[in-house]
């Protein structure tokens, strides 16, 4: 997602699934679920900030983060008022964007993982662990095999565990849909991982 229409594209494709009546919420919902209104989430590769708006809608304390500039236009002028940064996950320091380091949930929604430079997955899971506070919720959603992504497949749920160990953080849940059902071993999977 380089290209200078890419976010439109995104927000577009998206707009199109509410109108033709698709439910377009799951992830936010799924985060009511685990964190009450008033918590601090951290929207990690929030891209045109379709689930961080609809967050702060809920009453959320949000702050979106996301390398592309042209996915993060679409969230600037759709939600000029909340807080997004470019920044490479990879690299992600809290502290130099001013922003405190005591998030109660951090969300990787949309292949966020499968999307990262390939090796700098460990990196950026112990990046987002560092960023929430004892006890906080790291909610991740990706696909695993070809017809869940866009991508060839990367990350394996195996691996993705072992980076989250190697951060401090312990699995709690896994779905199968941002609506929890329960995860079957299927081609997609909603992990959800306590520091
Ligand atoms: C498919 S989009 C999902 C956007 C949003 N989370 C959603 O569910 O609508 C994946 C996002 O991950 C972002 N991303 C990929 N690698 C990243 C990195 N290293 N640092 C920050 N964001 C990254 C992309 O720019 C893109 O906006």
């Amino acid at each position: 997602m380089t290209g200078g229409t890419s976010g439109q594209d995104y927000a577009a494709r998206f707009a199109d699934l509410a109108r033709s009546g698709k439910d377009v919420h799951g992830e936010a919902r799924f985060c009511t679920a685990l964190v009450p209104a008033g918590a601090r989430v951290l929207d990690a590769g929030c891209g045109t900030g379709r689930v961080m708006i609809r967050l702060a809608e809920l009453g959320y304390d949000c702050v979106g983060v996301d390398l592309d500039a042209s996915m993060l236009a679409v969230a600037q002028r759709q939600a000029p008022e909340l807080p997004w940064f470019q920044a490479d996950l990879a690299g992600f320091e809290p502290d130099a964007l001013g922003v405190a380091a005591d998030f109660d949930l951090v969300l990787a929604a949309g292949n966020v993982f499968p999307l990262l430079a390939a090796g700098t997955e460990a990196t950026v899971v112990r990046r987002l662990a560092a960023a929430l506070r004892p006890g906080g919720l790291l909610a991740a959603g990706f696909g695993l095999d070809e017809a869940h992504l866009p991508v060839p497949p990367g990350i394996t749920l195996a691996e993705y565990d072992d980076c989250c160990a190697a951060a401090g953080l312990a699995l709690i849940d896994r779905f199968a849909t941002w609506d929890a059902d329960p995860y079957d071993g299927g081609g997609y999977a909603v992990s959800v991982h306590r520091r």
